[in-house]
Protein backbone atom coordinates (compact mmCIF):
# COMPACT_ATOMS: atom_id res chain seq x y z
CA UNK A 1 0.00 0.00 0.00
CA UNK A 2 2.98 2.25 -0.19
CA UNK A 3 3.02 2.58 -3.44
CA UNK A 4 2.08 6.52 -4.97
CA UNK A 5 -1.52 6.96 -5.54
CA UNK A 6 -2.21 7.52 -9.21
CA UNK A 7 -5.50 6.79 -9.91
CA UNK A 8 -8.81 9.32 -9.18
CA UNK A 9 -12.66 8.47 -9.71
CA UNK A 10 -15.19 11.08 -9.97
CA UNK A 11 -18.73 10.38 -10.06
CA UNK A 12 -20.83 12.45 -12.28
CA UNK A 13 -23.93 10.31 -13.27
CA UNK A 14 -26.48 11.84 -10.67
CA UNK A 15 -30.00 13.33 -12.27
CA UNK A 16 -29.48 16.65 -10.59
CA UNK A 17 -32.94 17.17 -10.27
CA UNK A 18 -32.59 19.89 -7.65
CA UNK A 19 -31.25 22.08 -10.74
CA UNK A 20 -33.86 21.40 -12.99
CA UNK A 21 -34.37 23.09 -15.44
CA UNK A 22 -30.71 24.05 -15.79
CA UNK A 23 -29.87 20.11 -15.80
CA UNK A 24 -32.69 18.90 -18.56
CA UNK A 25 -29.93 18.58 -20.68
CA UNK A 26 -26.95 19.21 -19.79
CA UNK A 27 -24.55 17.75 -16.81
CA UNK A 28 -24.68 19.66 -13.58
CA UNK A 29 -21.45 19.14 -13.52
CA UNK A 30 -21.01 21.25 -16.39
CA UNK A 31 -22.60 24.31 -15.20
CA UNK A 32 -20.58 27.36 -15.89
CA UNK A 33 -18.72 28.57 -12.55
CA UNK A 34 -16.89 31.85 -13.16
CA UNK A 35 -14.99 31.08 -16.35
CA UNK A 36 -15.02 27.25 -16.59
CA UNK A 37 -17.29 24.57 -15.88
CA UNK A 38 -17.26 22.84 -12.26
CA UNK A 39 -15.79 19.52 -13.72
CA UNK A 40 -13.02 21.21 -14.83
CA UNK A 41 -11.94 22.71 -11.43
CA UNK A 42 -12.60 19.17 -10.09
CA UNK A 43 -10.04 17.94 -12.68
CA UNK A 44 -7.42 20.51 -11.98
CA UNK A 45 -7.63 20.06 -8.34
CA UNK A 46 -6.82 15.86 -9.13
CA UNK A 47 -4.17 16.20 -11.72
CA UNK A 48 -2.51 19.21 -9.29
CA UNK A 49 -2.54 16.24 -6.53
CA UNK A 50 -0.51 13.99 -9.35
CA UNK A 51 -3.31 12.26 -10.24
CA UNK A 52 -2.83 11.11 -13.40
CA UNK A 53 -5.62 8.29 -14.11
CA UNK A 54 -9.04 9.39 -13.75
CA UNK A 55 -12.12 7.79 -14.19
CA UNK A 56 -15.06 9.73 -14.81
CA UNK A 57 -18.32 8.07 -13.90
CA UNK A 58 -21.14 9.16 -16.54
CA UNK A 59 -24.95 8.34 -17.42
CA UNK A 60 -27.44 9.48 -19.67
CA UNK A 61 -27.42 13.27 -20.82
CA UNK A 62 -23.75 13.92 -20.09
CA UNK A 63 -21.74 13.61 -22.96
CA UNK A 64 -20.74 16.91 -22.40
CA UNK A 65 -18.14 15.87 -19.73
CA UNK A 66 -16.38 13.77 -22.32
CA UNK A 67 -16.48 16.73 -25.00
CA UNK A 68 -14.54 18.77 -22.76
CA UNK A 69 -11.95 17.17 -22.10
CA UNK A 70 -11.05 15.40 -25.78
CA UNK A 71 -9.44 17.41 -28.02
CA UNK A 72 -11.16 19.36 -30.60
CA UNK A 73 -9.23 19.83 -33.40
CA UNK A 74 -11.11 21.68 -35.62
CA UNK A 75 -11.32 24.38 -32.77
CA UNK A 76 -7.73 24.32 -32.13
CA UNK A 77 -6.81 25.12 -36.20
CA UNK A 78 -9.37 28.02 -35.83
CA UNK A 79 -8.27 29.52 -32.87
CA UNK A 80 -4.60 28.86 -34.60
CA UNK A 81 -5.22 30.60 -37.60
CA UNK A 82 -6.72 33.81 -35.92
CA UNK A 83 -3.85 33.78 -33.66
CA UNK A 84 -5.56 34.03 -30.68
CA UNK A 85 -2.82 33.04 -28.38
CA UNK A 86 -5.09 33.72 -25.29
CA UNK A 87 -7.86 31.20 -26.09
CA UNK A 88 -5.42 28.50 -27.30
CA UNK A 89 -3.39 29.09 -23.69
CA UNK A 90 -7.49 28.50 -22.21
CA UNK A 91 -7.76 25.32 -23.43
CA UNK A 92 -4.51 24.24 -21.88
CA UNK A 93 -5.87 22.29 -19.21
CA UNK A 94 -6.70 19.15 -21.88
CA UNK A 95 -2.85 18.95 -23.33
CA UNK A 96 -2.27 17.88 -19.48
CA UNK A 97 -0.58 15.16 -18.91
CA UNK A 98 -3.34 12.62 -17.40
CA UNK A 99 -5.24 9.93 -19.20
CA UNK A 100 -9.33 10.08 -19.35
CA UNK A 101 -11.28 6.89 -18.77
CA UNK A 102 -15.08 6.38 -18.98
CA UNK A 103 -17.66 4.22 -17.55
CA UNK A 104 -21.70 4.50 -17.55
CA UNK A 105 -24.12 3.88 -14.34
CA UNK A 106 -27.11 2.85 -16.65
CA UNK A 107 -29.29 4.38 -13.56
CA UNK A 108 -28.06 6.57 -10.65
CA UNK A 109 -28.68 4.27 -7.86
CA UNK A 110 -26.50 5.98 -5.70
CA UNK A 111 -23.27 7.22 -5.23
CA UNK A 112 -21.92 3.96 -3.37
CA UNK A 113 -23.35 2.57 -6.66
CA UNK A 114 -21.16 4.91 -8.42
CA UNK A 115 -17.78 4.17 -7.04
CA UNK A 116 -18.69 0.66 -7.49
CA UNK A 117 -18.40 1.28 -10.59
CA UNK A 118 -14.51 1.99 -10.44
CA UNK A 119 -13.51 -1.90 -8.67
CA UNK A 120 -12.06 -3.10 -11.87
CA UNK A 121 -10.28 0.59 -13.10
CA UNK A 122 -8.46 0.47 -9.45
CA UNK A 123 -7.56 -2.99 -9.81
CA UNK A 124 -6.31 -3.67 -6.11
CA UNK A 125 -4.60 0.13 -5.67
CA UNK A 126 -5.91 2.94 -3.30
CA UNK A 127 -7.62 5.78 -5.11
CA UNK A 128 -9.35 8.69 -4.69
CA UNK A 129 -13.10 9.78 -4.75
CA UNK A 130 -14.15 13.44 -5.59
CA UNK A 131 -17.68 14.39 -6.61
CA UNK A 132 -18.15 16.21 -9.68
CA UNK A 133 -20.25 18.71 -8.23
CA UNK A 134 -18.03 20.11 -5.65
CA UNK A 135 -15.30 22.62 -5.52
CA UNK A 136 -12.64 23.51 -3.35
CA UNK A 137 -11.86 26.72 -2.46
CA UNK A 138 -8.24 27.27 -1.01
CA UNK A 139 -4.93 29.13 -1.52
CA UNK A 140 -4.02 25.80 -3.04
CA UNK A 141 -6.57 24.04 -3.79
CA UNK A 142 -4.94 20.57 -4.27
CA UNK A 143 -3.42 20.75 -0.91
CA UNK A 144 -6.10 19.22 1.56
CA UNK A 145 -6.09 16.29 -0.76
CA UNK A 146 -2.71 16.00 -0.73
CA UNK A 147 -1.83 16.05 2.79
CA UNK A 148 -5.27 13.16 2.98
CA UNK A 149 -3.14 11.15 0.57
CA UNK A 150 0.10 11.28 2.35
CA UNK A 151 -1.56 10.90 5.94
CA UNK A 152 -3.13 7.50 3.91
CA UNK A 153 -0.32 6.19 2.65
CA UNK A 154 1.45 6.70 6.24
CA UNK A 155 -1.13 5.41 8.31
CA UNK A 156 -2.27 2.24 5.98
CA UNK A 157 -5.64 3.20 6.43
CA UNK A 158 -8.71 2.03 4.82
CA UNK A 159 -9.90 5.71 4.19
CA UNK A 160 -9.60 9.37 4.84
CA UNK A 161 -12.37 11.29 4.19
CA UNK A 162 -12.60 14.56 4.55
CA UNK A 163 -15.18 16.47 6.99
CA UNK A 164 -16.47 20.31 7.00
CA UNK A 165 -18.22 21.78 10.29
CA UNK A 166 -21.67 22.67 9.33
CA UNK A 167 -25.24 23.90 11.06
CA UNK A 168 -26.37 21.99 13.51
CA UNK A 169 -29.81 22.28 12.13
CA UNK A 170 -28.46 21.11 8.36
CA UNK A 171 -26.73 18.02 9.50
CA UNK A 172 -29.97 16.01 8.04
CA UNK A 173 -28.58 16.72 4.92
CA UNK A 174 -25.41 15.14 5.37
CA UNK A 175 -23.28 11.93 6.40
CA UNK A 176 -22.24 13.26 9.97
CA UNK A 177 -19.10 11.68 11.22
CA UNK A 178 -18.29 11.03 14.94
CA UNK A 179 -14.11 11.45 15.48
CA UNK A 180 -12.93 10.30 18.74
CA UNK A 181 -11.30 13.61 19.48
CA UNK A 182 -13.56 17.09 20.92
CA UNK A 183 -12.97 19.58 18.92
CA UNK A 184 -11.61 17.99 16.01
CA UNK A 185 -8.36 19.71 15.37
CA UNK A 186 -7.82 20.69 11.05
CA UNK A 187 -5.65 19.30 8.70
CA UNK A 188 -4.88 16.00 10.76
CA UNK A 189 -6.02 12.83 10.45
CA UNK A 190 -8.59 11.79 13.18
CA UNK A 191 -10.13 8.43 14.19
CA UNK A 192 -13.41 8.15 12.90
CA UNK A 193 -15.88 6.07 15.30
CA UNK A 194 -19.00 6.33 13.85
CA UNK A 195 -20.92 7.98 10.64
CA UNK A 196 -24.31 8.21 9.53
CA UNK A 197 -25.99 8.95 6.41
CA UNK A 198 -28.89 12.08 7.30
CA UNK A 199 -29.43 11.42 10.47
CA UNK A 200 -32.49 12.12 11.55
CA UNK A 201 -33.15 16.07 12.68
CA UNK A 202 -32.16 16.78 16.07
CA UNK A 203 -30.04 13.04 15.89
CA UNK A 204 -27.15 13.74 14.82
CA UNK A 205 -23.78 13.51 17.28
CA UNK A 206 -21.42 15.97 15.29
CA UNK A 207 -21.65 18.81 13.15
CA UNK A 208 -18.77 17.02 10.99
CA UNK A 209 -20.20 16.77 7.98
CA UNK A 210 -18.49 14.39 5.05
CA UNK A 211 -17.16 16.66 2.57
CA UNK A 212 -16.74 15.46 -1.10
CA UNK A 213 -13.22 14.09 -1.26
CA UNK A 214 -12.33 10.62 0.32
CA UNK A 215 -9.02 8.56 -0.10
CA UNK A 216 -9.41 4.67 -0.30
CA UNK A 217 -7.52 1.97 -0.09
CA UNK A 218 -8.91 -1.46 -2.30
CA UNK A 219 -11.21 -2.60 1.15
CA UNK A 220 -13.95 -0.29 0.19
CA UNK A 221 -14.98 -2.35 -2.83
CA UNK A 222 -15.41 -5.53 -0.60
CA UNK A 223 -17.35 -3.16 1.67
CA UNK A 224 -19.22 -1.55 -1.25
CA UNK A 225 -20.45 -5.52 -2.22
CA UNK A 226 -21.25 -5.85 1.45
CA UNK A 227 -23.77 -2.67 1.58
CA UNK A 228 -27.75 -2.91 1.25
CA UNK A 229 -29.51 -0.41 -0.79
CA UNK A 230 -31.06 2.15 1.63
CA UNK A 231 -34.93 1.90 1.62
CA UNK A 232 -35.08 4.21 -1.58
CA UNK A 233 -33.21 1.64 -3.57
CA UNK A 234 -29.73 3.66 -3.52
CA UNK A 235 -26.10 2.47 -2.25
CA UNK A 236 -24.94 4.91 -0.24
CA UNK A 237 -21.03 5.53 -0.27
CA UNK A 238 -21.24 6.52 3.87
CA UNK A 239 -23.14 2.94 4.49
CA UNK A 240 -19.80 0.92 2.80
CA UNK A 241 -17.69 3.62 5.09
CA UNK A 242 -19.73 2.34 8.25
CA UNK A 243 -19.24 -1.02 7.73
CA UNK A 244 -15.39 -0.53 7.68
CA UNK A 245 -15.35 1.44 10.81
CA UNK A 246 -17.71 -1.09 12.45
CA UNK A 247 -14.77 -4.17 10.55
CA UNK A 248 -12.14 -2.39 12.59
CA UNK A 249 -10.43 -1.14 9.74
CA UNK A 250 -8.71 2.26 10.09
CA UNK A 251 -10.78 5.07 9.10
CA UNK A 252 -9.94 8.84 9.71
CA UNK A 253 -11.64 12.50 9.38
CA UNK A 254 -9.79 15.28 7.93
CA UNK A 255 -11.27 18.92 8.94
CA UNK A 256 -10.30 21.24 6.38
CA UNK A 257 -8.22 23.99 7.49
CA UNK A 258 -9.58 27.42 8.07
CA UNK A 259 -8.92 28.92 4.63
CA UNK A 260 -9.83 25.66 2.85
CA UNK A 261 -13.57 25.47 1.86
CA UNK A 262 -15.71 23.14 -0.07
CA UNK A 263 -18.36 24.63 -2.13
CA UNK A 264 -21.35 22.35 -3.53
CA UNK A 265 -23.38 23.32 -6.45
CA UNK A 266 -26.08 20.96 -6.35
CA UNK A 267 -28.74 23.22 -5.02
CA UNK A 268 -29.58 26.59 -6.57
CA UNK A 269 -28.26 28.62 -3.40
CA UNK A 270 -25.43 26.79 -3.04
CA UNK A 271 -25.14 27.50 -7.13
CA UNK A 272 -25.52 30.54 -6.65
CA UNK A 273 -23.34 30.84 -3.56
CA UNK A 274 -20.64 29.05 -5.52
CA UNK A 275 -20.44 30.99 -8.43
CA UNK A 276 -20.51 34.66 -7.02
CA UNK A 277 -17.67 33.92 -4.38
CA UNK A 278 -15.65 32.61 -7.58
CA UNK A 279 -16.29 35.53 -9.58
CA UNK A 280 -15.87 37.37 -7.14
CA UNK A 281 -12.10 35.99 -7.05
CA UNK A 282 -11.42 35.48 -10.55
CA UNK A 283 -8.22 36.94 -11.13
CA UNK A 284 -9.15 38.37 -14.92
CA UNK A 285 -12.56 39.65 -14.41
CA UNK A 286 -13.61 39.32 -10.42
CA UNK A 287 -12.51 43.57 -10.20
CA UNK A 288 -15.61 44.32 -12.37
CA UNK A 289 -17.44 41.66 -10.78
CA UNK A 290 -16.37 43.43 -7.20
CA UNK A 291 -17.60 47.31 -9.00
CA UNK A 292 -21.13 45.58 -10.14
CA UNK A 293 -21.62 43.96 -6.74
CA UNK A 294 -21.11 47.07 -5.07
CA UNK A 295 -23.03 49.00 -7.30
CA UNK A 296 -26.21 46.94 -6.86
CA UNK A 297 -25.55 46.82 -2.79
CA UNK A 298 -27.15 50.34 -2.96
CA UNK A 299 -30.14 48.48 -4.57
CA UNK A 300 -30.80 45.50 -1.49
P1 LIG B 1 -25.99 14.11 -5.41
O1 LIG B 1 -26.83 13.16 -4.68
O2 LIG B 1 -25.80 15.47 -4.86
O3 LIG B 1 -26.41 14.30 -6.94
O4 LIG B 1 -24.61 13.39 -5.68
P2 LIG B 1 -27.71 14.08 -7.74
O5 LIG B 1 -28.35 12.77 -7.46
O6 LIG B 1 -27.31 14.36 -9.14
O7 LIG B 1 -28.61 15.30 -7.22
P3 LIG B 1 -30.19 15.47 -7.07
O8 LIG B 1 -30.52 15.02 -5.67
O9 LIG B 1 -30.87 14.66 -8.15
O10 LIG B 1 -30.39 16.95 -7.27
C1 LIG B 1 -23.30 13.95 -5.55
C2 LIG B 1 -22.40 13.53 -6.72
O11 LIG B 1 -22.47 12.11 -6.92
C3 LIG B 1 -22.88 11.78 -8.23
C4 LIG B 1 -23.57 13.05 -8.76
O12 LIG B 1 -23.43 13.15 -10.17
C5 LIG B 1 -22.86 14.17 -8.03
O13 LIG B 1 -21.71 14.64 -8.74
N1 LIG B 1 -23.79 10.61 -8.21
C6 LIG B 1 -24.85 10.58 -7.36
C7 LIG B 1 -23.56 9.57 -9.09
O14 LIG B 1 -22.58 9.58 -9.87
N2 LIG B 1 -24.44 8.52 -9.10
C8 LIG B 1 -25.51 8.46 -8.25
O15 LIG B 1 -26.27 7.46 -8.30
C9 LIG B 1 -25.72 9.52 -7.37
Amino acid sequence: MTQPITKAIIPAAGLGTRLLPATKSQPKEMLPVGRKPAMQYVVEELQDAGLKQILIITGRRKQAIEDHFDTDPVLLSALKQAGNEAMLAELAYIQRDSHFFYTRQSSPRGLGDAVALGAKFVDGESCVVALGDSLIAAPEPSAPLRAMMQAHLELQAAAVIAVEEVPLEETHRYGIVTVKRDPAPPGEPIPIADIVEKPPRGTATSRLAVAARYVFSPLIFEALARTPPDERGEIQLTDAIKLLVQMGHPVYAWLFRPDERRYDIGNFESYFRTFIDFALADERYGYLARQYLKSKAYEL
